[in-house]
C-alpha cells in the first residue's frame, strides 16, 4: 500500500518531523503487513487533521501527535532487541514514541504525551482523557483496518496469481505431451 500523493503533500508541510533522518528510520519499520510506520503514520495524521476541526481540537496538534504517536524504531515482528521488561509492544510503543519524540527536540504538551500514550486503548496503560486522544485513538483504529484490509486483499491476489501461474504450467505441459504424441504417430 503506497501513500496518495495528497498524503505526501501534506506530510510536506510537517517537514520538521517526515525529514528528521531518524524519524524517517521509520520506514524500514513494518506495519499491518501491508505499510512501513512512516506511511502509516502520515495516514493517521492526516486523518486526524481532517477530523480535528469538527471537534473543536487544534488541526496542528492532531497532526503531530498522529506523525509522532509510534516514533518507536523496533520491528514488533522480529522481538525486542532493546528489552523492556518482557512487556508486550502495544504496551510500549507509545511511551517510546513519547522519549524518543523528545530526544528529537519535539516539545509536546503534557495532553499531546497523554494522547500519544493513551493511543492503544483498550491494550494501553493509560486512558484517553481529551478529545484530543480520542481523535488520536479513532484515527490510529481506522487506518489500521483499511491497512490490514489491504493486506488481505494483496494475499488473496498474490495467491490467485500464483494458483493461475500453476494453472497455465499444467496447461503447457498437457499441450506440449500433446503435441509430442502427434509427432511421433
Ligand atoms: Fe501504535
Ligand atoms: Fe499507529
Amino acid at each position: 500500500m503506497v501513500l496518495s500523493d495528497d498524503a505526501i503533500q501534506f506530510a510536506e508541510q510537517f517537514s520538521d518531523i517526515t525529514s528528521n533522518p531518524n524519524y524517517r528510520m521509520l520506514k524500514a519499520v513494518p506495519r499491518h503487513g501491508s505499510t512501513n510506520t512512516y506511511d502509516h503514520s502520515v495516514r493517521v495524521a492526516e486523518m486526524a487533521y481532517h477530523m480535528a476541526p469538527k471537534f473543536g481540537v487544534d488541526s496542528v496538534s492532531a497532526a503531530r501527535v498522529g506523525l509522532l504517536h509510534d516514533f518507536c524504531l523496533v520491528d514488533y515482528r522480529k522481538g525486542d532487541p532493546v528489552g523492556h521488561n518482557g512487556r508486550m509492544y502495544c504496551f510500549y510503543h507509545p511511551e517510546d514514541a513519547v522519549e524518543n519524540s523528545e530526544k528529537e527536540g519535539y516539545k509536546l504538551s503534557e495532553k499531546e504525551k497523554k494522547a500519544i500514550r493513551s493511543h492503544m486503548f483498550p491494550l494501553a496503560t493509560s486512558v484517553p482523557t481529551s478529545r484530543l486522544a480520542y481523535i488520536l485513538t479513532l484515527s490510529d483504529k481506522i487506518v489500521a483496518t483499511q491497512e490490514s484490509f489491504a493486506n488481505a486483499v494483496e494475499s488473496y491476489m498474490r495467491f490467485k496469481m500464483l494458483l493461475n501461474a500453476k494453472r497455465l504450467k499444467a496447461v503447457r505441459v498437457l499441450h506440449r505431451d500433446h503435441s509430442d504424441e502427434l509427432w511421433t504417430r
